[in-house]
């Protein structure tokens, strides 16, 4: 709420910037669009209809397995005690990763930022019955991993920081927030919505892309790709994910991009102009992933 409430603010400045601001920002085009480097797109591949688990809890479950729900669960019902404590604190990393893990970050991306709405949309790769999935086999590692080495992916790569040590309060609490989030769902039962749309693979083009960037992103991100952070997260530049994070991929940022941008308007860009803006923005200079950290 205060995100948007805030973004109200933000925009109506904006407007007055980007009317004053009416060049386009330069393509630097010629990069040739990645290929899928070998991370699984999980996507909508295995929508199940509701199954005899979905009974008791079933008006609180129904819209995770519908692959409808956008909001958090009641933040009331989070226990008291430690328990409380952690998952509160895992919901504040969540939000704000870099003010509640400062030492585990090198950028200004939050959690939120790319798992919407506290990790609960779907198809903006929700957390939500996903601890239950692990362990499992990680293509890009290359081995079975655990949910910690999973969540040590987004900070190394996403987050373009560094592994957290296993017995931090900081990773603890994350997982506690995501458990909860998860509770009473089944385990190892893949919900509907799970990672991202699943999109026809095109080639996108940078130079197109510059024109869909420069009206339908530019107003918020920003044209140097910087954003407003915390309101409005950076796309490149320092402050932004690594070169070896799953956003960086064309075709995941594609993904990501036909289901929620712009953020006002979310799902009216086609596929194609998904890749041709998702190339562009890829087109541009980010933080190079640190090959020491390929371990998680
Ligand atoms: C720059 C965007 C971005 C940020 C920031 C980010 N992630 Fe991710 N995360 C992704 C993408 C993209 C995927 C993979 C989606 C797909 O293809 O299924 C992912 C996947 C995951 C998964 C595995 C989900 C699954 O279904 O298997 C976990 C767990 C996760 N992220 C945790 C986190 C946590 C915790 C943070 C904050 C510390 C974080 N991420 C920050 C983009 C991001
Ligand atoms: C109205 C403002 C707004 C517009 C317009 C907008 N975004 Fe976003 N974008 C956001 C916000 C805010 C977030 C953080 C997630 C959230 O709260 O929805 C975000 C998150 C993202 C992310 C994931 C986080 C990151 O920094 O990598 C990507 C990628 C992205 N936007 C790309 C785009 C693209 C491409 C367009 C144009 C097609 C666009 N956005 C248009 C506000 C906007």
């Amino acid at each position: 709420m205060q995100r948007h409430l805030s973004l109200l603010f933000l925009l109506a400045g904006l407007a007055v910037q980007a009317s004053a601001q009416k060049t386009l920002p330069g393509s630097r085009g010629g990069k040739e669009p990645v290929a899928d480097k070998g991370i699984v797109f999980q996507g909508d591949g295995v929508d199940r209809a509701p199954g005899p688990h979905s009974n008791a809890a079933g008006a609180r479950l129904a819209p995770f397995i519908a692959g409808t729900h956008r909001a958090l669960p009641d933040p009331g019902s989070i226990p008291k005690g430690h328990l409380g404590d952690n998952i509160r604190l895992g919901l504040q990393i969540f939000r704000d990763t870099p003010r509640y893990a400062s030492a585990y970050v090198g950028n200004l991306l939050s959690c939120s930022d790319c798992h919407l709405q506290d990790g609960t949309t779907a198809y903006s790769s929700p957390l939500v019955g996903v601890p239950g999935l692990f362990p499992m086999y990680n293509k890009r590692a290359g081995r079975v991993i655990t949910f910690e080495d999973r969540i040590q992916e987004c900070f190394t790569r996403s987050e373009n920081g560094r592994p957290l040590p296993y017995r931090s309060r900081e990773l603890a609490a994350i997982v506690a927030y995501i458990q909860w989030l998860s509770r009473g769902l089944p385990v190892g039962r893949v919900l509907r919505g799970r990672g991202l749309v699943r999109l026809p693979h095109l080639e996108g083009d940078p130079v197109r892309g510059a024109g869909i960037y420069e009206q339908q992103c530019v107003v918020c991100h920003l044209a140097n790709g910087a954003g407003n952070p915390p309101i409005v997260p950076p796309l490149w530049g320092r402050n932004s994910f690594n070169d070896g994070a799953g956003m960086s991929h064309v075709a995941q940022m594609a993904a990501f991009v036909k289901h929620n941008m712009p953020q006002t308007h979310p799902g009216t860009l086609t596929p194609q102009q998904a890749f041709d803006v998702a190339a562009y923005v890829d087109s541009k200079p980010r933080p190079k992933f640190n090959p020491r950290y390929a371990a998680y």
